[in-house]
């Protein structure tokens, strides 16, 4: 089954094709990140207005890098929660309007179950039950895959999501936007242990995480630094707060496998490309001898192709949508509405 896939969520305009849930036919993506850049962050109205410009050039691409067209494709697949509801909203109408030419169905999407998917398109033998931690720029979640549409959250952020830590973090640094892959540069040129950073814990909450602390953490040294004219060595204050953050998401990833006695384990979303997480994991891993599924670094970030793949499992269990669908700002992974 050849599967059209749509991803406008955040602020790359992304098509794919995939066939039977792990073949990538192709998957291209036009970033927006350097417009957003000018402005620290992603402006969602200016997301809207390029995905508007962008999805149909895109959607050419992905089937031309496929060598197919579009009465080739057996089902569109679209990203409709959660996201910014502007940019949402244009990958929905584009795929419906497919979808109704075509006579082909409609598969909705929610964002994260397709962060998750990305790892099957990596990872031929991984099938449920697994444990995943999701974590992306909206979202620190560790989940429990019980089925390709199943999924069980328990652990969360109390606060600010991993990746929102990181680009304010960032920021603080003065590094420019998307901040996570800027401070994974620089964090590279240093080693950890100069700066003391807190730990925090949620109470009697030991599977859920909490990033405000941290983030607060750099802010002060930044200002004390300031303040008092000294110099902020900011390449090892990048490396200690990656090395917190990776020990938080990693350290109750672990303890959830421990807990629900899982062997499986995998980690998806933009934070996932992290390498001080990634090496972190791979440790963890290690120690508790599970196997770890990572999917490579262009399948961690925004993608259709992580679409295209979920959407196939959601098709077999009859998630389909029709002309009425919308899109949402917020969904729960576990429960989608359509
Ligand atoms: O999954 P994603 O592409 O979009 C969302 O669904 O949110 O994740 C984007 C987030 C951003 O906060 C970005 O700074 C972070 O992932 N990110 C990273 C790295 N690459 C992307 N954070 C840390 N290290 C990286 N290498
Ligand atoms: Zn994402």
């Amino acid at each position: 089954m050849k599967i059209l896939a749509i991803e406008t969520s955040c602020d790359e305009t992304a098509c794919a094709v995939v066939q039977d849930g792990r073949e990538v036919l192709s998957s291209a993506i036009f970033s927006q990140a350097q417009e957003h850049k000018l402005y620290g962050g992603v402006v969602p109205e200016i997301a809207s207005r390029r995905h508007a410009e962008q999805i149909v050039q895109t959607t050419g691409l992905a089937l031309e890098q496929a060598g197919l067209g579009l009465p080739d494709m057996d089902a569109i697949a679209v990203t409709y929660a959660p996201g910014l509801i502007g940019a949402l909203l244009v990958g929905v109408n584009f795929a419906k309007g497919l979808s109704l030419a075509l006579g082909k169905p409609l598969i909705p999407v929610h964002h994260i179950r397709g962060h998750i998917a990305a790892c099957y398109i990596a990872h031929a033998e991984l099938a449920p039950p697994f444990l995943c931690l999701v974590a992306s720029g909206g979202h620190s979640h560790i989940v429990e895959v019980l089925d390709y549409t199943a999924f069980r959250v328990i652990g969360k952020t109390r606060d600010d999501a991993a990746g929102e830590a990181f680009d304010k973090a960032a920021r603080v640094l003065g590094l420019p936007y998307p901040g996570g892959v800027e401070i994974d540069k620089l964090a590279a040129t240093a080693t950890p242990g100069k700066y003391s950073l807190p730990n925090p814990k949620v109470e009697n909450r030991p599977l859920d995480m909490s990033f405000s602390g941290l983030k607060t953490a750099v802010v002060n040294l930044a200002h004390n630094a300031a303040q008092k004219g000294e110099p902020l060595d900011k390449a090892a204050l990048a490396a200690d707060f990656s090395d917190r953050v990776a020990d938080m998401l990693s350290s109750r990833l672990f303890a959830a496998a421990r807990k629900f006695a899982y062997k499986s384990i995998a980690c998806c979303g933009g934070v996932s490309a992290n390498s001080q997480l990634r090496s972190r994991l791979e440790r963890d891993a290690k120690s508790a001898g599970a196997r770890l599924y990572l999917p490579p670094l262009h399948l961690c970030v925004d993608n259709a192709a992580m679409i295209g793949a979920q959407a196939f499992y959601e098709y077999r269990v009859g998630n389909i949508g029709d002309s009425a669908l919308n899109a949402y700002a917020s969904m729960d992974i576990a429960q989608p509405t359509h």
